[in-house]
């Protein structure tokens, strides 16, 4: 039991995040789930479009939080990066449908996709530096791009959640659609990406991306470099023990 679910329909791969008890945070399992859904719909002639998305009302929580305590967990920190490998090199275009919760890599991957709908009561959170860690996914090169450096820094410093209007005004998200309507939304977008010729829209992608596919890969070895490093830090610790004793984390005592 994976919690991903995986399904293709008309030419369009959909992976859906199930994992609704605990906020659809993910595991290194589903990690793995979620990176073979991709390979596959990669592999796969018949697919054009890759959908994304959790329920209408729940993205995702990030990290499974317990596998980032608990560092020897199979996998957890590496099955992640592969996953976002796989994000950044992925051929095919990645449609994202964002409501609720949408936080850590429930955000830094939309930075990835190519179509990003969020329901209003969508609410990211790239929580980091909070969390005694550093970004990841390349959002400290990818953010600043999109958003600029003054909100990039707001929003990865202070790391404070964020509604869909500023997701929108920073360019992380495509449109806001009413959420009784955001996946119907996203999939429409996928099946009209499949109706085009599959050649050129990939190439479209690979030309949009190709200026900074290096730096890309260059800043995710840095920060995986870094967020490595941070994870076995008593900031990380700290903070991940007070999520779960649900209190405030304290980190005065650190340097
Ligand atoms: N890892 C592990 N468990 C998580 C989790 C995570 N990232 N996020 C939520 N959960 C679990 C909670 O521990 C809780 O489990 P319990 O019912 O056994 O106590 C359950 O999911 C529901 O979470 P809760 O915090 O009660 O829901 P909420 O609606 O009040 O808040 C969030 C939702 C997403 C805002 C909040 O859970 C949160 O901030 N989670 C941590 C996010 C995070 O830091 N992720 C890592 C990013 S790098």
């Amino acid at each position: 039991m994976t919690n991903v679910v995986l399904e293709t329909r008309d030419r369009v791969a959909r992976i859906e995040l199930a994992r609704l008890d605990k906020k659809n945070a993910l595991t290194a399992a589903m990690y793995g789930a979620m990176a073979q859904g991709l390979a596959a719909a990669e592999a796969d002639p018949q697919v054009r479009a890759i959908l994304i998305h959790g329920a209408s009302d729940c993205f995702t929580a990030g990290n499974d939080l317990k596998d980032f305590l608990d560092r020897n967990a199979s996998g957890g920190p590496s099955s992640a990066f592969g996953f976002i490998s796989l994000l950044r090199t992925l051929k095919k275009p990645l449609v994202a449908a964002v409501g609720g919760p949408a936080v850590g890599v429930g955000t830094t991957m939309l930075l990835h996709c190519d179509f990003v709908y969020a329901a209003p009561n969508a609410r990211f959170q790239m929580p980091f530096v909070s969390l005694g860690l550093v970004p990841e996914a390349a959002s400290s090169l990818l953010l600043p791009m999109v958003a600029g450096y003054r909100r990039a820094a707001e929003l990865l410093m202070l790391a404070q959640p964020f509604g869909a209007d500023k997701a929108l005004a920073a360019g992380l998200v495509t449109e806001i659609v009413p959420e009784a309507e955001l996946l119907e939304r996203a999939r429409a977008t996928a099946l009209a990406l499949a109706a085009q010729p599959a050649a050129s829209v990939r190439l479209t992608k690979q030309l949009l991306k190709r200026s900074i596919a290096q730096a890309v890969a260059s800043q995710m070895e840095e920060e995986r470099h870094h967020f490595a490093a941070q994870l076995a830090s008593p900031e990380a610790k700290e903070a991940m023990t007070a999520f779960f004793e649900k209190r405030k984390p304290d980190f005065s005592r650190f340097a």
